[in-house]
């Protein structure tokens, strides 16, 4: 059994619109609703958790009854923060009656909504090998780390090697067991603080590989103001060339076209 939980429980401060980021619709959408489709259309995915922003839970469920969207088993509560968002999905898991400590979890952000079939299929699938799968891309802009000092502002101390940097996206996934045992440990800890899962197994259950999948550019998280008019572009070229659901991945086939078009032919 593999359930998509789809976190949709922040409040989006940094897009700092009225609504949560992922109720805000573009390309004629709301954000979850492309997210929640994607994940739909999966057939490595059985069912999906959706844990949302207290205050929205009729609306979504009225969206997804509206869309006729099958496999959403739940729309829970998120937590405070990130992470207890996660915790919430885990323990609801966990009360199943059919869960087992190989039962597949597979976290995605709700507000990635250009996530694409090949990754949610590759993520799934190195759950057969590894108990904890990332997706990251490298980076294209050099990272560096900095301090503040006082009023002076900041300085970098460290500038690490770009070749080996990756910026992590989501899913994450992770069988039961894993997840579990590592926010168990985390929860033992008075300094716990994450912004992701996978983060939270390699520092709590750090004999545990993390397999590392390939995301891809478009798997864009909704975070500034800006990337609202970058995410309705995105979708606005791909649906220029979407015939049916059923063909291979539209970005692969959306590639060739915009390659065509920059060859200035
Ligand atoms: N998330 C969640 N529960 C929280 C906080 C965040 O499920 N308590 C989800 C968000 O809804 C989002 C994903 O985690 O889909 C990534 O988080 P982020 O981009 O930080 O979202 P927000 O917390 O909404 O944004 P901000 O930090 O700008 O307020």
């Amino acid at each position: 059994e593999t359930t998509a939980v789809i976190l949709a429980g922040g409040t989006g401060q940094r897009v700092g619109l009225s609504i949560p980021k992922q109720l805000i619709k573009i390309a004629g959408k709301p954000v979850i609703l492309h997210t929640l489709e994607a994940f739909e259309a999966a057939d490595e995915i059985d069912d999906i958790l959706v844990l949302m922003a207290e205050g929205y839970i009729d609306e979504v469920k009225a969206m997804i009854a509206k869309a006729g969207l099958q496999k959403v088993a739940d729309v829970i509560p998120g937590g405070s923060t990130r992470s207890d968002s996660t915790k919430a999905a885990i323990a609801h898991v966990e009360a199943r009656p059919e869960a087992s400590e190989r039962h597949r979890l597979v976290f995605h952000d709700a507000v990635r909504p250009l996530i694409s079939r090949r990754v949610i299929a590759e993520t799934v699938a190195a759950l057969d090998r590894y108990d904890a799968v990332d997706v990251a891309i490298p980076s294209s802009d050099t990272v560096i780390v900095t301090r503040t000092h006082g009023d002076d502002g900041e300085f970098i101390t460290d500038v690490p090697e770009r070749a080996r940097l990756r910026r992590g996206q989501t899913p994450q996934a992770f069988t039961l067991a894993t997840i579990r045992a590592a926010y168990q440990a985390a929860d033992r800890d008075p300094q716990f603080e994450a912004t992701d899962d996978c983060s939270v197994v390699l520092k709590y259950l750090p004999s545990v590989p993390i397999h590392v999948v390939a995301g891809d550019e478009w798997n864009m998280k909704v975070t500034q103001p800006v990337d609202l008019y970058i995410a309705d572009k995105l979708f606005q070229l791909a649906s220029t060339d979407v015939p049916s659901p059923d063909e291979a991945s539209y970005r692969e086939r959306l590639t060739g076209k915009t390659l065509v078009v920059f060859g200035g032919s």
